[in-house]
């Protein structure tokens, strides 16, 4: 494939990531305040999604090993069955996603694609670490979410145990150790980022 239909195929996905739709139907089964938590909480979800995507698809076009990136490639497909799954869900609830989505696409793309410059070690660790950070989020989300939307638990369960396969496989094809303020960086951009997703 040459540069330029590289290229058009990353805008195609870029296009194809923050204009997916489910058109579920409703669900009423919820009272109002349950249903407006699983909707913040499954908006930050449905964005985590988007810039897992990203994050992977930027990986996977500076990769430097053939293995390296079609397993990036492949949890980037998973990363899509997750925000299928949200998207879905925040539509049943009546949510929207967030309208910073396409930035968020954006940014994580870009930090993807230096982290599979830096080489495929520290890309993996970022992957490590960007998975490690997930699950530890999904957890707390499974806590602060009502027991009654048993729906949307059964996906951030499922979710958990995807990502937690996601960051052993990192490591098993050799991430390297982030150095920690690399790590203290990342938890910021994401607390930021899973901050404005509840609301906007
Ligand atoms: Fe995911
Ligand atoms: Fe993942």
């Amino acid at each position: 494939m040459s540069l330029n239909d590289k290229i058009a195929n990353e805008l195609n996905h870029f296009l194809k990531i923050i204009t997916y739709k489910d058109n579920a139907e409703a669900d009423e089964s919820l009272s109002k305040s349950d249903k407006e938590k699983s909707i913040s909480l499954m908006r930050v979800n449905a964005s985590g999604e988007v810039s897992a995507q990203a994050l992977y698809r930027g990986q996977a076009f500076f990769s430097k090993t053939p293995e390296v990136k079609q397993h990036l490639i492949k949890a980037g497909d998973e990363e899509f069955a997750h925000l299928e799954w949200c998207t879905k869900r925040l539509e049943e609830l009546g949510g929207k996603k967030s309208f910073l989505d396409p930035l968020y696409y954006a940014g994580s793309f870009t930090l993807g694609s230096v982290a599979a410059l830096i080489g495929d070690g520290a890309s993996l660790g970022f992957v490590e670490e960007t998975e490690k950070q997930v699950v530890e989020h999904l957890r707390r989300h499974l806590k602060e979410m009502s027991p009654d939307d048993k729906k949307s638990r059964e996906i951030l369960e499922k979710m958990l145990e995807e990502e937690e396969i996601h960051g052993q496989e990192a490591k098993d094809h050799g991430s390297m150790d982030l150095p920690a303020p690399v790590k203290g960086m990342m938890t910021v951009t994401s607390k930021i980022m899973t901050t404005l997703s509840r609301y906007i």
